[in-house]
């Protein structure tokens, strides 16, 4: 029996692992449970810059649903499951932190729509993906429908979905449903630069700018959305003793050293 997830920070990122390789990583209702905690503790920990998702083993990130504990759940359990992927789901996508799915192995169904509720996606270059919920007579129930057209765009989202097409890595980088996917054996190294990168950079100012980017598919105007940015920028990052730091660095031509304040 494993702990279902797996939780380590080093280095100011946060890397969470589904740890069901038996099961292609497949999402049971405790595994959910079990990543929902994780999720709420990474959102409070002030050590967290990055958080990263990935997975045990090569074969898959996540084959999305429990297939097998799904038939034995009577209807009223499928609500509680359906109702509980997607709220953990949207538990990472509102994490203040970027996120990034590393994706390791093949990603299907729910284990794609937890992909998309990262910020970013970097995978092997021999792995395939896709939504193809509708050929179990079933729909994306856990972002899917709204984040893939976010990521991807509507029509090419809809053949993905309304033909169960399951798309290599190259694709997927064309579409930008991938960042970026390279060799495997350079996955975790590749994953690390990235949120490296991210990491040095301050802190405060990271958050504020996913929050500002995040506004767009709000439903709100783009003053609306400008005002907002402008707020950010004013009342977040402005007072920010990082700022001066950063520009204090600059003219003695060093490093800065953020702390987040
Ligand atoms: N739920 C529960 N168990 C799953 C699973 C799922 N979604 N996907 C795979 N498994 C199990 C298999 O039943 C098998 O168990 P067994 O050894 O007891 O028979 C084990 O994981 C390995 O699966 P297998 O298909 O042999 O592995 P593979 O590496 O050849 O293929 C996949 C992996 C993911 C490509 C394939 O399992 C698959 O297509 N799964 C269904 C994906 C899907 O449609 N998900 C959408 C959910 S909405």
């Amino acid at each position: 029996m494993t702990e279902l997830v797996r939780y380590d920070i080093r280095d100011g990122s946060a890397w969470i692992t589904l740890d069901r390789a038996e099961v292609r990583n497949a999402l049971s209702f405790d595994t959910l449970g079990r990543l929902q905690e994780i999720v709420d503790d990474v959102r409070d920990n002030p050590q967290v810059r990055v958080v990263l998702i990935t997975a045990a083993g090569e074969k898959a990130f996540s084959a999305g649903a429990d297939l097998k504990e799904r038939a034995g759940f009577d209807e009223a359990k499928t609500v509680a499951f359906v109702k509980r992927i997607g709220d953990v789901f949207t538990a990472v996508a509102s994490l203040p932190q970027p996120t990034i799915a590393v994706l390791n192995g093949v990603a299907f169904g729910g284990g794609l729509e937890l992909a998309l509720a990262c910020d970013m996606r970097i995978g092997a270059d021999d792995i395939s993906m896709g939504l193809t919920e509708t050929s179990l007579a079933i729909i994306p129930g856990a972002g899917g429908t709204q984040r893939l057209p976010a990521v991807v765009g509507v029509a090419r989202a809809k053949e993905m979905i309304l033909a169960s097409r399951r798309i290599d890595a190259v694709e997927a980088c064309s579409i930008g449903l991938l960042n970026r996917a390279v060799p495997r054996p350079q996955l975790v190294a590749a994953a690390e630069e990235l949120a490296g990168a991210i990491a040095a950079n301050g802190p405060l100012a990271v958050r504020a700018a996913k929050e500002a980017i995040d506004l767009i598919g709000s439903g709100k105007s783009m003053d609306e959305n400008l005002l907002r940015e402008r707020e950010l920028y004013l009342e977040r990052v402005l007072p920010s003793a990082d700022r001066l730091e950063a520009l204090a660095a600059f003219k003695a031509k060093r490093k800065p050293v953020f702390t987040g304040t």
